[in-house]
């Protein structure tokens, strides 16, 4: 498949695939054996990871992008700049609708969501082609 290119650089690209990757590897999953994993781009240039952490009370497990999030907070991060999303392939993955509420709740309409798995890039979005007309941060006017 033809990609459009990426508003990134190439060398920051395969960094977030690796981290990407690399969280991956840590997917508790036992449940759908559907390992995913993430990788945050902050504001200041930093990659945070994360995985998927399922739970034998289904609806109590979280996805790799909530993980991923929560290691960007906890490092200082408050604004996500680009993710990377790794599944298993061939289907492409895309972040599940409570997960594009999370990024936008960090990242603004440009967004960069891309989509992987351990073959590489696949595909990539903004936020807004993927949760249009949102609802943010801005709404509550803090
Ligand atoms: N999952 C993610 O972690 N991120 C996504 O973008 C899609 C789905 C997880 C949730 C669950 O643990 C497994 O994949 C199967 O749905």
């Amino acid at each position: 498949m033809n990609l459009p290119p990426l508003p990134l650089s190439d060398s920051l690209v395969q960094a977030l695939l690796r981290a990407s990757l690399a969280a991956r590897q840590h997917a508790y999953a036992p449940y759908s054996r559907f390992a995913v994993g993430a990788a945050v781009l902050d504001e200041q240039g930093r990659i945070h990871g994360g995985c998927n952490v399922e739970n034998s009370a289904y609806p109590q497990g979280w996805c790799a992008e909530a993980t991923a999030l929560g290691a960007m907070v906890m490092a200082g991060g408050r604004r996500a700049t680009a993710v990377l999303v790794s599944g298993p392939g061939p289907t492409i993955i895309t972040p599940c609708g409570g997960c594009r509420q999370k990024l936008r709740e960090f990242g603004a309409d440009d967004l960069l969501v891309i989509a992987a798995d351990p073959g590489g890039i696949r595909q990539h979005w903004t936020l807004a082609q993927l949760l249009p007309a949102s609802f943010g941060p801005g709404h509550l006017d803090l």
